[in-house]
């Protein structure tokens, strides 16, 4: 009998201790969720989407549609493969001394060479960066890699020059019209010559400025500032 009263205290002293055993009643707080996951509950990220070509620059919306005065035809020497197609095409870049054409770039301050802009294997074609090919009629598209808001302002009618009058058909000319792709920034010039006087008048005289005249002290002051642009 005594054997089942020691048994039973023995089992109240295990429950007692077990309770004493517990951990101590929360801090303040605890029972929120938690702040953070442990990262092996995170979901398994779902495959990536399949690569998808790149996107091919398609002009602006907004730009009201244009053509381009051609190009091409008044390239002498083209088609360029007319040579190159019996030459193997040299992609080093060095001084061309045979060539019978344009050989110097004065554009990119010697970063850039022939071949970032002339395709290799098809001379009769432009490329861009990413080797799409460019048609020399399409130049806009290769300058506008590097030059995008000042193309962005040609688009739109901003930078360049609309042939036409300024209603129907808007025809405008590409940027080799006016800016040389090998050496692109424009030259000072001297102004035309002042108009006649009208009959009975005389000419006002010459206002000494300075010593230079005016486009020859804007010249100057590009040339200072040409590494900001
Ligand atoms: C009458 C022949 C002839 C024609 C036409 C010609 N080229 Fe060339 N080109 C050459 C020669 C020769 C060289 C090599 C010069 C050297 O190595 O010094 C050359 C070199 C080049 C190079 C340097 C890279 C390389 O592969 O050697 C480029 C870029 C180039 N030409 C572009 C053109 C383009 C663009 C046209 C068309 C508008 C053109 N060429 C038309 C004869 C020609
Ligand atoms: C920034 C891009 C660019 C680079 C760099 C470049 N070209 Fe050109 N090149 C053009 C474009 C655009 C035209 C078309 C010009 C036009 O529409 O009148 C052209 C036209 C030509 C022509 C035919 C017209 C001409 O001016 O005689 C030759 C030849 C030529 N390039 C050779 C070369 C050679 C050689 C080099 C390297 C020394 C070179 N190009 C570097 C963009 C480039
Ligand atoms: C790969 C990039 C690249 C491409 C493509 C390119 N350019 Fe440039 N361009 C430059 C850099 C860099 C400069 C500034 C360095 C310098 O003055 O040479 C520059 C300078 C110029 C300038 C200003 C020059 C000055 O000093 O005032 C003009 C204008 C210009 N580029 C026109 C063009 C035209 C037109 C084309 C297309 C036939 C073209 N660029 C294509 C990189 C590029
Ligand atoms: C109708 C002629 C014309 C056309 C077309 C044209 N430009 Fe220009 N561009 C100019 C003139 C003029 C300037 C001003 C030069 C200056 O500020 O001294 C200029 C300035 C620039 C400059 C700055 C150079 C500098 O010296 O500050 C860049 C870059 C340029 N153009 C790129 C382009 C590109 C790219 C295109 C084609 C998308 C283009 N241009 C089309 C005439 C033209």
């Amino acid at each position: 009998m005594t054997k089942h009263w020691a048994g039973l205290l023995w089992v109240l002293s295990l429950s007692v201790f077990a309770q004493t055993a517990e951990p101590p009643a929360s801090p303040a707080g605890a029972d929120k969720a938690p702040t953070h996951r442990q990262l092996r509950l995170n979901a398994v990220p779902a495959e990536p989407p399949a690569p998808t070509a790149p996107e091919t620059f398609a002009g602006y919306a907004q730009a009201p549609p244009f053509k381009v005065v051609p190009q091409k035809d008044k390239i002498a020497l083209f088609p360029c493969s007319q040579c190159h197609k019996f030459m193997p095409p040299n992609p080093q870049p060095r001084k061309l001394e045979a060539a019978p054409h344009q050989a110097v770039l004065q554009h990119g301050k010697g970063r850039m060479w022939c071949l970032n802009c002339h395709l290799i294997d098809d001379r009769d074609y432009l490329h861009t960066v990413r080797g799409e090919k460019v048609d020399f009629d399409e130049a806009y598209l290769l300058c506008g890699q590097c030059h995008f808001n000042r193309q962005k302002d040609w688009y739109l009618g901003g930078h360049g020059k609309r042939v036409d009058n300024w209603q129907g058909d808007r025809l405008i000319y590409s940027c080799t019209h006016c800016h040389d792709p090998h050496s692109p920034a424009t030259k000072p010039r001297e102004p035309s010559k002042a108009p006649p006087v009208r009959a009975g008048l005389q000419r006002m005289k010459n206002v000494d400025h300075e010593s230079n005249s005016v486009w020859q002290r804007n010249a100057a002051r590009k040339a200072e500032t040409a590494n900001e642009r």
